[in-house]
């Protein structure tokens, strides 16, 4: 059992406190936000990621893990100090190391003895491990240990990682942190501080790779009426391809992929290496919003005064976060043609309210977000949109235009209740238009 402070506590803070505990661990996390300390002490976590509460809960009841605003009260008896602060991305695509700054230093003046190693979960510009070592020379010993924890699943991410990669030049540090991991049994990584902050922001892009070349497809296969969902497939088969991260959509969104992607483009551009690669895949994302935009735009004629539902405005099913979401970019671009935008989220409503400030209707259905559409956009992989009642949405709907712009419900029985169905990986071609412009309601299309 180690004593563990953790700087943040954000998604991946709170993940990490919880997930430390469970593993026997006393767990201080330290915060400045006073309300976000004094909520999560009674186990009230403001953002949805399944699991967690009762992971929580359980370990608050144990008194393993505390919240608190003050390095002094968290680092006192630390052995280790976990920094899980933002790395947001500034204008040129780099990562801010700000915050990550103010925690070294707040460690180095609040330190008990001896000094707590740090371990950096962040995602870091690469080189500042190094760095940091180099300035905190003779004080702190830094370990670079990147979270590949994906939003949604993240608790079994915690018990279950698909690797630990530990970057440090100092290689007891490095198996003091691996020796946390063990009851957890992944496959260990022992690196240097640069290459694991690389891999961190590599595997972000390659996964923004995968989705882009999947999106890229699906023009392809549309075209030539190949089935998309058995493409997916046969090329998941491949070991050498892999599984996930090849399902055609919206784009993909949050707040690690296109901020990931970026850093590397700046990366490549800082060391004069080619950011052609990243710079196509941020493209054809923001081209997968702009075909249905089109599309829309072919089928009703001027979008001023239309009226057009979106339901999901998550970047992705399983979470509330809207950061990036490929759903509001989609929301936004459809506004700006002076369509009205209704949309409705299993579990991101509260935040929508709240962001949304007029230019969106926030409604408290599925059904209420449908009521006098002209078209319906399915925009994030919720599983329960895959069993509305559509029959009903048909019904309240005044247009009969549905485009799944997720794969998630079966397009046949949906062109049965007299839906004009598009989506990215079905088989029929069509462009959006018909001979004589009117609407072609049971018909199923590829978008
Ligand atoms: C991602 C990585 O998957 C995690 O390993 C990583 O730790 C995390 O970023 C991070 O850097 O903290 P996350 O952003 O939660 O996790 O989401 P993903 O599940 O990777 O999905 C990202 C986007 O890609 C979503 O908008 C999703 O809808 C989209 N996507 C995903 C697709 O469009 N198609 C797919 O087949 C898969």
């Amino acid at each position: 059992m180690s004593n563990i402070a953790i700087v943040g506590a954000g998604h991946v803070g709170v993940v990490y406190a919880a997930g430390l505990a469970e593993l026997g661990h006393r767990v201080k996390v330290i915060d400045i936000d006073r309300r976000k300390v004094e909520r999560l002490s009674k186990g009230s976590i403001w953002f949805y990621e399944p699991g967690l509460p009762e992971l929580l809960e359980r370990n608050l009841r144990r008194r393993r893990v505390s919240f608190t605003t003050s390095y002094a009260e968290g680092l006192a008896r630390a052995t280790f100090a976990f920094i899980c602060v933002p790395t947001p991305t500034t204008d040129d695509g780099s990562l801010d190391d700000i915050y990550l700054r103010k925690a070294f230093d707040e460690i180095r003046k609040h330190k008990g003895r001896p000094a707590p190693i740090i371990v950096n979960k962040s995602t870091v510009p690469v080189g500042i491990g190094d760095a940091l070592a180099r300035e905190f020379a003779n004080e702190l010993t830094v370990v670079s240990n990147p979270e590949f924890l994906a939003e949604g699943r993240a608790v079994d991410d915690f018990f279950r990682p698909s690797r630990v990669v530990i970057g440090s030049r100092d290689r007891t540090a490095a198996e003091q942190v691996a020796e946390l991991y063990a009851p957890l049994r992944a496959p260990v990584v022992f690196t240097d501080p640069a290459t694991a902050e690389l891999s961190k922001l590599a595997s972000n892009a390659f996964l923004a790779t995968k989705v882009s070349f999947a999106n890229a497809l699906s023009q392809i296969s549309g075209a030539v009426g190949a089935d998309g969902e058995k493409l997916g497939q046969v090329l998941s088969l491949d070991p050498r391809i892999g599984q996930g991260h090849l399902r055609p959509g919206l784009g993909f969104g949050g707040s690690c992929l296109p901020k990931d992607l970026a850093a590397v483009a700046n990366l490549a551009r800082r060391h004069s290496a080619s950011a052609d690669l990243f710079s196509a895949v941020a493209a054809l994302n923001r081209g997968q919003q702009s075909r249905i935009v089109d599309l829309l735009k072919a089928r009703l004629g001027e979008l001023s005064g239309k009226r057009i539902c979106i339901l999901g405005a998550s970047f992705k099913a399983n979470t509330d976060d809207l950061r990036d979401s490929p759903a509001l970019a989609l929301a936004r671009q459809l506004r700006e043609l002076g369509a009205e935008v209704a949309t409705f989220d299993p579990a991101a409503n509260g935040a929508l309210h709240t962001m949304a400030r007029g230019w969106l209707s926030v409604a408290r259905s599925a059904g209420g977000a449908a009521l006098g559409a002209d078209a319906l956009v399915i925009a994030t992989d919720w599983p329960e949109f895959a069993s509305l009642d559509y029959t009903r949405i048909r019904q309240v709907m005044r247009g009969s235009i549905m485009v799944d712009a997720r794969s998630i419900v079966r397009a046949d029985s949906l062109r049965e209740l007299g839906f004009e169905f598009y989506s990215f990986t079905n088989t029929e071609h069509s462009n959006g238009s018909t001979e004589n412009g009117s609407s072609v309601p049971g018909t199923v299309h590829a978008l």
